[in-house]
């Protein structure tokens, strides 16, 4: 079992497969890209599998994938079934941008994923250009209503919300949980990479008190075994639910139980607190199985108490989001 120095049991594997993305996101990247990975750095579907295999042995149950963008990596349709396929795991979801989840959500459907997150910034569909910098809400919202329409759930809809941005949807975004059954998810923007401007930053009690001043109150969901940092409520009638991360405002990490593993093989103790420890170095000097184990145990040790970020601290944390994920 992982269990690190302040007693938290980590079983839970966030992988981003892909540091690309189909979209530019302006809190994530900048207009032209990142720079991406080279072909050779990033690992191979095989390498994935062999490292989920020694984490199931250490108790890891709950894979979630992410990117980049997840659905632009070739093979994705071929992987995620044979991810599934592996005995042990309790969970696995995805977070995608949903440009493509209507293309994959029949192989999502027939290998057993239920929970999808889908990120969606905007209902409107030139503010959802202004924030991705692409034309892609239509074909988004039409994933989404099928993943609805053929029974996957909870599907989540990620927001990071911005002051001047789109912070006038704020109402939209929760009478959509109270008419669909949508679990929205208000995400604080954090100040990570060099396109986070704090000055955007919205505290999720702000957003907490126009809904409740239009909806009423919010009435606490009591926590489910695949809760993460989310504290979740609904609206008394509401089909779906409003859930708030709050990263800054309210530390979370006293329960945090994961790993995260990017693209180019590297296990990251905590999002926020640049340490990373080399897993691929090991798998392709071909090792035994053991050093892999010890790789883990390095990275759950090296697990930071709490992330540095808070309402009193403005620093920036230089990481590209795009190749952890969130
Ligand atoms: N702050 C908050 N959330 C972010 N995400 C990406 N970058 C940031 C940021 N700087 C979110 C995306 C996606 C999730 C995986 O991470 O919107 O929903
Ligand atoms: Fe792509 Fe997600 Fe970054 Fe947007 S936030 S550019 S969808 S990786």
């Amino acid at each position: 079992m992982l269990v690190d120095r302040f007693d938290r049991r980590i079983n839970y594997l966030r992988i981003s497969v892909t540091d690309r993305c189909n979209l530019r996101c302006v809190y994530c990247m900048p207009p032209f890209g990142e720079r991406k990975l080279r072909h050779k750095e990033i690992l191979r579907y095989e390498e994935f599998l062999r490292i989920v295999r020694i984490a199931i042995k250490l108790g890891i149950n709950k894979i979630r994938l992410t990117g980049g963008e997840l659905l632009v990596r070739k093979g994705i349709q071929e992987f995620i079934p044979m991810l599934m396929a592996l005995n042990g795991l309790d969970d696995v979801s995805l977070t995608t941008n949903g440009v493509y989840l209507e293309d994959h959500l029949d192989v999502l459907k027939a290998v057993g994923i239920k929970r999808i997150n889908v990120s969606i910034d905007s209902l409107d569909r030139a503010k959802f250009k202004r924030i991705t910098r692409f034309d892609y809400f239509t074909k988004v919202w039409e994933g989404i209503e099928k993943a609805r329409d053929m029974g996957f759930h909870p599907i989540k809809l990620n927001v990071v919300v911005m002051k001047g941005i789109n912070d006038n949807e704020i109402l939209d975004f929760g009478r959509l949980a109270i008419e669909q059954p949508y679990h929205l998810r208000f995400i604080e923007c954090m100040p990570v990479g060099l396109q986070a401007n704090s000055l955007a930053f919205i505290p999720n009690a702000e957003i907490e008190e126009i809904l409740v001043n239009e909806f009423g109150p919010l009435i606490p969901v009591s926590p489910g075994r695949h809760d993460g940092p989310a504290t979740r409520y609904r609206f008394d009638g509401g089909n779906g639910e409003i859930g708030f991360i709050s990263p800054i405002s309210h530390s979370f990490c006293q329960d945090c139980n994961r790993l995260r593993l990017t693209a180019n093989g590297m296990l990251l103790p905590c999002l926020l607190s640049g340490r990373e420890v080399d897993i691929k170095d090991s798998l392709r000097r071909g090792c035994l199985d053991e050093e892999l184990i010890e790789v883990f145990l390095e990275a759950v040790k090296s697990k930071p108490k709490c992330h540095p970020l808070s309402l009193d601290n403005h620093q920036k944390v230089y990481r590209k989001m795009c190749s952890i994920g969130g």
